[in-house]
C-alpha cells in the first residue's frame, strides 16, 4: 500500500517523481524519499512524514538533479514509520537501489542466512533484505541486473511491485510485479514508472500494466522487455491507450479532495449510466452483463465480495437484487470469505466490488471462486486496474479518479451499477412489471438532479456538524434499504474525524445500543417516507425519551418527524431501492465539515490508505 514512482529519461527526474509521489500519496504518507542518479553519483534524501516534507529535506540537503531517479511514498508494514526505514533502500555496496510496494513474508529466513554470510543491515524492512539478496545474486552468479532480480524473486514468498537500478549500469530500471500495480508509462525516449497512470498522465498516454509474475527491463533508446518471472518467457506488452486527464486528478478549486468528489456526484451517476440507460426505449445496455445474460439469469445465487465502503454498496445490492430480480444474494467480507473454505458451484455467480480494483484481499477472493468454477464480474473504477483484468467480466463505475481516502463517489457509483444489473435481469426475468420497470428507469434517470438538490443541504449540515463537532460517540440507525447507508455514514464519520460511530438497523436498537442512549449521543435516523417509514418514526420517539439528540433526514416536506428531531436534512423524494443515493449525500458532508472543523487531514486519515494491496 505504498505508492511507487520511478523515471529514466533525458528530463530532469526529480520535479517528476515528486510531484508523481504527491499523486500518489492517497496509498500511503507515513514517510517518504528518493534516490537521483546525477551521471556520476547517486543522491538519496529519506524522510518521515509526508511528501512535502520530502521536498524540503531534499532541497535543502541533496543535488536535486539527475535524468534518472527512483521515488517512494509509504505505508509502513514491516518497521516503523522513520527515516530509515523509508524508501529508496541501498544495497551494501551501494550499487542497487530499490523501491518496493508490497510485503516479503519470508524476509526474516532472508536475513538470517545473509547476516551469516556477511550482509549488514540498517532498517527493519523486508525491502532492504530483498535488494541486498538481488546483490548477492548477482555477484554470485555473475549475472546482469535484470537476471540477479528475476533469480532473487523466484526465492521470495510475497507481494511485490519493485523498480530497481544499478548505478554501474545506470541505462535501466528493472521492474516486477506480483500481488501489488505496477505501469510503465512509454514515452519518446523515455520511461515512467508508478503505482497507477496519475504520475505520468500529462507526460504520455500510452502505457502498459505488468501482470502478476511478470517483470520488466526498461531501457533507454530500447523497446520494453517482459519476462515470466517463474520461467523467463517471453510476454508481450499490451500497449493501452488511457483516457485520465489531467483536470480530473487535481482540487479543482475546493479546499479538500474529498469535498470535491462528493461535489462530483451528479455528474459521476450521470457518467456511470450514460450510453447503458436508454430510459424512453426502455433498455439497459451493458455489455458485461448482456454477453453473459444466461450465467445471471441461471445463477442459484449472487454471492457479493468487497471490503468497507464498497461492501456497504453490496449490501445495498442485497436489497436491490432480492427485492426487484428475485435472485438470492449472500454479502460477505472478502477478508473472511477466503479464509472460511466457502460453499460454491458452478452455479455460483460472484461479483467484485473496488473502487481501486486492487483490494488484496478482494482479489483472493476472486481467485477462490475461480478455482471452484464459479462466474466472476468486476465492479471496479479504477480502468485496468488487477481485479477488472482478474474476472471474467465487468463494469466500470465511470467515477472518475478519487482521490480521497474517504470513499464517496465510489460509493453511490457503484450502487447505480448495482442497480442497472438488477434492473435489467428484474426486466429479463419479468419479476418487475413493465409500468414498474419504466418508472425505476425514468426515476434511474432523475437522480443526478436529485442529488444536485440534497447538495443544497450543505449549509444546514454544516451548521449542524458545529453543535455536534465535539461528540465522543454518535449512532446512525436505518432500516431496509437505508440500514447499509447508516453503517457508511458511521465508517465515513469515524475514519475521518476519529469520532467512535456505530451504524445499526433502527430496530436493533432496543436489543442493546439503546443502553447507551442519553443526553450526550447524537443519533443520526435515516426516515424518509418510502420504507418503514411509521416504524423509523417509533425508533424515533424511543430515541427521543431517552433524551438522545436527534437529526434525521427526512423526505422534502416532511412534518411529523420535524416534531420529534432536533435537527431535519431534507432529501428530494424518490423509490426506497434509489434512496440509498440521496440520503448517503448529507452523512459525507455531516463527517467532512465535522472532521474539517476538528482539525483533522480529512483527504489523509491516520492510519488509513486509499488503496489495501496488503491482506
Ligand atoms: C472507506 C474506504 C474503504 C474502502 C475499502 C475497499 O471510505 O474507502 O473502506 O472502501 O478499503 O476499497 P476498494 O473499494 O478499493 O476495494
Amino acid at each position: 500500500m505504498c505508492g511507487i514512482v520511478g523515471y529514466i529519461g533525458y528530463r530532469e527526474a526529480y520535479p517528476i517523481i515528486i510531484k508523481g509521489l504527491q499523486r500518489l500519496e492517497y496509498r500511503g504518507y507515513d514517510s517518504a524519499g528518493i534516490v537521483l542518479f546525477d551521471g556520476e553519483k547517486t543522491h538519496l534524501s529519506k524522510t518521515k512524514g509526508k511528501v512535502e516534507d520530502l521536498r524540503n529535506k531534499a532541497e535543502n540537503s541533496i543535488r536535486t538533479s539527475g535524468k534518472l531517479g527512483l521515488g517512494h511514498t509509504r505505508w509502513a508494514t514491516h518497521g516503523v514509520p522513520n527515516d530509515v526505514n523509508s524508501h529508496p533502500h541501498y544495497s551494501n555496496s551501494g550499487d542497487l537501489m530499490i523501491i518496493h510496494n508490497g510485503i516479503i513474508e519470508n524476509y526474516d529466513a532472508i536475513k538470517q542466512a545473509l547476516i551469516k554470510r556477511g550482509y549488514t543491515f540498517e532498517s527493519d524492512t523486508d525491502t532492504e533484505v530483498l535488494v541486498n539478496l538481488i546483490e548477492e545474486v548477482k555477484n554470485k552468479e555473475g549475472v546482469k541486473l535484470g537476471k540477479a532480480v528475476q533469480i532473487a524473486l523466484n526465492q521470495v514468498v510475497g507481494a511485490y511491485a519493485i523498480a530497481v537500478f544499478d548505478r554501474t549500469k545506470p541505462d535501466e530500471i528493472v521492474v516486477a510485479k506480483l500481488g501489488s500495480p505496477l505501469a510503465i508509462g512509454i514515452g519518446e525516449n523515455e520511461y515512467f514508472i508508478a503505482s497507477d497512470a496519475s504520475p505520468f498522465i500529462e507526460y504520455t498516454n500510452n502505457a502498459v500494466y505488468l501482470e502478476d509474475e511478470e517483470m520488466a527491463i526498461v531501457r533507454i533508446g530500447k523497446e520494453i522487455k517482459l519476462r515470466k518471472i517463474k520461467d523467463d518467457a517471453i510476454a508481450y506488452p499490451n500497449i493501452l491507450e488511457l483516457q485520465l486527464n489531467l483536470e480530473e486528478i487535481e482540487k479543482g478549486g475546493y479546499d479538500h479532495f474529498m469535498l470535491k468528489e462528493i461535489y462530483e456526484q451528479p455528474r459521476a451517476i450521470l457518467d456511470t449510466y450514460r450510453g447503458r440507460l436508454l430510459a424512453n426505449k426502455g433498455i439497459i445496455k451493458m455489455a458485461g452483463i448482456d454477453q453473459n445474460l444466461e450465467k445471471f439469469l441461471n445463477a442459484n445465487r449472487i454471492i457479493i465480495v468487497a471490503c468497507g465502503t464498497s461492501w456497504h454498496a453490496g449490501l445495498v445490492a442485497e436489497y436491490i437484487f432480492e427485492d426487484l430480480a428475485r435472485i438470492p444474494v449472500e454479502v460477505e467480507y472478502a477478508s473472511e470469505f477466503r479464509y472460511r473454505n466457502p460453499v460454491i458451484t458452478d452455479k455460483d455467480v460472484l461479483i467484485a466490488i473496488s473502487q481501486s480494483g486492487e483490494t488484496a484481499d478482494t482479489l483472493a477472493a476472486i481467485k477462490l471462486a475461480k478455482e471452484k468454477g464459479a462466474f466472476v464480474f468486476g465492479v471496479c473504477n479504477v480502468v485496468g486496474s488487477s481485479i477488472a483484468r482478474e474476472t471474467h467480466a465487468g463494469a466500470y463505475t465511470h467515477a472518475g479518479p478519487e482521490i480521497g481516502v474517504a470513499s464517496t463517489k465510489a460509493f453511490t457509483t457503484q450502487i447505480t451499477v448495482l442497480t442497472l444489473i438488477a434492473l435489467k435481469l428484474a426486466h429479463e426475468k419479468g419479476t418487475l412489471s413493465q409500468s414498474k420497470y419504466h418508472e425505476f428507469l425514468a426515476e434511474l434517470e432523475g437522480i443526478p438532479a436529485k442529488v444536485e438538490k440534497t447538495l443544497l443541504s450543505n449549509p444546514v449540515v454544516e451548521e449542524i456538524s458545529h453543535i455536534y463537532k465535539d461528540s465522543t460517540n454518535c449512532l446512525y440507525l436505518g432500516r431496509g434499504y437505508n440500514f447499509p447507508v447508516a453503517l457508511e455514514g458511521a465508517l465515513k464519520l469515524k475514519e475521518i474525524s476519529y469520532i467512535h460511530a456505530e451504524g445499526y438497523p433502527a430496530a436493533e436498537m432496543k436489543h442493546g445500543p439503546i443502553a447507551l442512549i442519553d443526553e450526550q449521543m447524537p443519533v443520526i435516523v435515516i426516515a424518509t417516507k418510502k420504507g418503514h417509514y411509521e416504524k423509523v418514526v417509533s425508533n424515533i420517539q424511543e430515541i427521543k425519551s431517552r433524551k438522545g439528540k436527534i437529526i434525521a433526514i427526512v423526505t422534502e416536506g416532511d412534518q411529523s418527524v420535524k416534531e420529534l428531531a432536533d435537527h431535519v436534512i431534507e432529501v428530494p423524494e424518490t423509490s426506497e431501492s434509489l434512496s440509498p443515493l440521496l440520503t448517503t449525500i448529507p452523512l459525507q458532508l455531516l463527517s467532512y465539515h465535522i472532521a474539517v472543523m476538528r482539525g483533522c487531514n480529512v483527504d489523509q486519515p491516520r492510519n488509513l490508505a486509499k488503496s489495501v494491496t496488503v491482506e
